[in-house]
């Protein structure tokens, strides 16, 4: 055994100039306003393309790295302290964290080329490998069992270099935290790695999933834009293995992209209909065993008024219920501005019913949001109008989302709240009714037995949020807590349906294009676009120039009868699009 002591020039504190260790900077002190959804000035740090990208016009042009050039590398120019210094931006906390030695290293892994760290290449994986895998699947189950399997694919991910393994872990970690929020199983179902597919496909039991009934499977696939069959195309194996498992599994359709499902099916109508939320506040009640009104005349809610809310501008009331049908159940006022009776300072006994003894003093609200724990210890949403009538997104002058996380500012029920409340309850709310001194006698003693001290409000509110993240733990936890971050905290890490939203909703590039058609050589899709007049028809001229352009996600899915993509996929004989009968899964 030879055994090296090992000494560099560099001091103790300095880091070594490798990819790790640069990337690590730029995530640290740059990425927040430079990566991900966030791209000033259109830079993101962590993607090489985008940094070596050439700018400005031909005759001064200018890239934001020049691998080997510090000093034409406007990444480095911009530093605090070299040639224009101005970042990170005044004032924010990188600007204050980031030292001498972080900038002095970016400059010298600039001059040494500017490398990314290695990712270790995945294996190509074709539709005729994941066939092959879920038809021996379903031949190694009971057939008893078979009709019930379905299977979400990463596949066309898995096989794109631009997706990082890390970024591969927010997918798996969706699609789990997504089936488990739209069941009403109690235990938690983890979807399970199909063998032979690097970790690529995930089975499902519909059975498990309370999905059996009524249709479900095909109301999804009725909203699938990405659907091919192959009982028409050339390759023989590919055709036996798709007829097999179509066979098998019964379905028209046996498999689905999972990115593209953990964003549909998380918003309506397939959020309401995979969940069964009723259509009025009123059935939901009677569901989880819960009257609203009754315990509000009994003093058994608590509750918290105030007037600053993250995501209303009038005044706002929180209520919270224990029912025999679910361990919470919270449920908010919101009012429209301007609301006659919309200040809870002097109307806090609302909302006005007919046996309300303290009508005079009851606000008159415009809509509310209702959250309550799914048997599995995850949660349910719904949106309501004033009336208590379901709606599937909120009036933006009653409740909006301002940091527009899902490119609307509009909340949408299910994944609007699924982002936000990542972590279950949120906490940050205080009472100010109970202090205030507008109401007297009866009306008085009622806000005090309805309206609990902060202290005790606190307390029930992280316990409901202890609840969830236990649960979370269980969803996520397998598919985040990998590698370097095995020891962090689930609620330290990103929420990923919100983050897969993100990256879903990216230009296609050429090569992502390619591998959602299952064509591995992004060159080969090139020549058969440039070969064929029907695609150049089609709008697809500008992924083949060089530098190849880019396709909104929304034109790639558009569907007129059969979207773009299948469409794509028809011209190149490579399946015939899946087109739903018309009335499937209309419930
Ligand atoms: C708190 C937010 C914030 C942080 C952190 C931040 N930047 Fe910026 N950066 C901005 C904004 C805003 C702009 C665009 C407005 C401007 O030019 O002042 C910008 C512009 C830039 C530009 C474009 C300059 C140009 O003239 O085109 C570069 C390069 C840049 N930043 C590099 C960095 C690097 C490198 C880091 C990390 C070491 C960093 N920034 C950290 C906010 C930030
Ligand atoms: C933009 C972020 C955001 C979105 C989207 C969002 N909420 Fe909230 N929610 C909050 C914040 C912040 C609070 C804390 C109180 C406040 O600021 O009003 C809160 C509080 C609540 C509460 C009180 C219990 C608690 O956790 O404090 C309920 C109930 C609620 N939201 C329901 C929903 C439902 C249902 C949806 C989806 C239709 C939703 N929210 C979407 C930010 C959001």
């Amino acid at each position: 055994m030879v055994l090296c002591i090992c000494f560099t020039t560099h001091s103790a504190y300095a880091a070594e100039v490798t990819p790790e260790n640069a990337t690590k900077i730029l995530r640290e002190r740059c990425y927040r306003c430079h990566g991900g959804a966030a791209k000033e000035a259109g830079l993101d740090v962590l993607s090489l393309s985008n940094l070596i990208e050439q700018r400005g016009d031909s005759s001064s042009p200018s890239a934001f790295v020049v691998p080997g050039k510090p000093d034409e590398s406007k990444l480095i120019r911009v530093l605090k302290g070299g040639e224009e210094s101005y970042m990170p931006d005044e004032g924010s906390p990188e600007a204050k964290e980031m030292t001498q030695e972080e900038k002095d290293l970016l400059r010298e892994w600039v001059a040494a080329g500017a490398l990314f760290p290695e990712v270790k290449s995945r294996r190509f994986i074709s539709e005729t490998d994941i066939l092959k895998a879920m038809r021996d699947y379903l031949l190694s189950i009971k057939a008893d069992d078979r009709g019930n399997i379905r299977f979400y694919t990463f596949t066309h991910l898995h096989n794109n270099p631009d997706v990082s393994d890390l970024d591969l872990r927010y997918y798996r970690a969706a699609l789990s935290k997504a089936i488990n929020s739209l069941t009403k199983e109690r235990e938690i179902i983890l979807p399970i790695a199909l063998p032979g597919t690097d970790e690529s496909v995930y089975v499902i039991d519909l059975h498990r999933l309370g999905w059996d009934r009524r249709h479900l499977w095909e109301s999804i696939l009725g909203k699938y834009p990405y659907g091919l069959k192959f009982d028409f195309i050339r390759d023989e194996t590919q055709k036996q293995l798709w007829k097999d498992v179509v066979q098998f599994s019964g379905a028209e359709v046996p498999y689905l992209r999972a990115d593209w499902f953990v964003l549909t099916a998380t918003q309506p109508p397939l959020y309401h209909q995979l969940l069964d939320i009723p259509e009025t506040l009123m059935e939901l009640e009677a569901e989880l065993n819960l009257n609203i009104l009754d315990n509000f005349l009994e003093g058994k809610v608590a509750r918290s008024g105030y007037a600053k809310s993250g995501v209303s501008k009038q005044n706002r009331l929180l209520e919270r219920h224990e029912a025999p049908g679910t361990p919470y159940f919270w449920i908010s006022y919101d009012f429209l501005p301007r609301r006659a009776k919309g200040d809870l300072s002097r109307f806090p006994l609302g909302p006005q019913f007919e046996h309300n003894p303290f009508n005079n003093q009851a606000f008159d609200h415009d809509g509310g949001e209702v959250i309550w724990s799914l048997p599995n210890g995850m949660q349910a949403y719904m949106l309501v109008d004033g009336k208590g009538a379901r709606i599937d997104a909120g009036p933006i002058d009653v409740v909006f989302d301002r940091s527009a996380v899902l490119g609307t500012p509009k909340i949408i029920n299910g994944i609007s709240c699924i982002y936000c409340h990542r972590n279950g309850m949120i906490t940050d709310f205080r009472d100010e009714l109970r202090q205030a001194e507008t109401l007297g006698g009866a009306p008085r003693d009622h806000v005090l037995k309805i309206y609990p001290t902060d202290d005790a409000m606190q307390r029930v509110v992280k316990q409901d949020q202890e609840l969830f993240l236990r649960s979370l733990e269980k969803v996520v936890g397998p598919f985040l807590k990998v590698g370097d971050d095995a020891k962090k905290l689930i609620s330290e890490f990103p929420e990923p349906v919100g983050k897969v939203a993100e990256m879903y909703s990216r230009d296609l590039t050429a090569r992502a294009m390619a591998l959602e058609l299952g064509v591995e050589k992004v060159e080969i899709l090139q020549a058969k676009i440039d070969a064929n007049r029907d695609l150049l028809r089609f709008g697809l001229g500008t992924m083949t120039q060089d530098p190849p352009g880019t396709l909104k996600r929304e034109k790639w899915e558009t569907q007129d009868g059969t979207s773009l993509m299948q469409d794509v996929a028809s011209q190149l004989r490579m399946g015939l699009p899946y087109v739903p009968a018309r009335s499937a899964g209309t419930p």
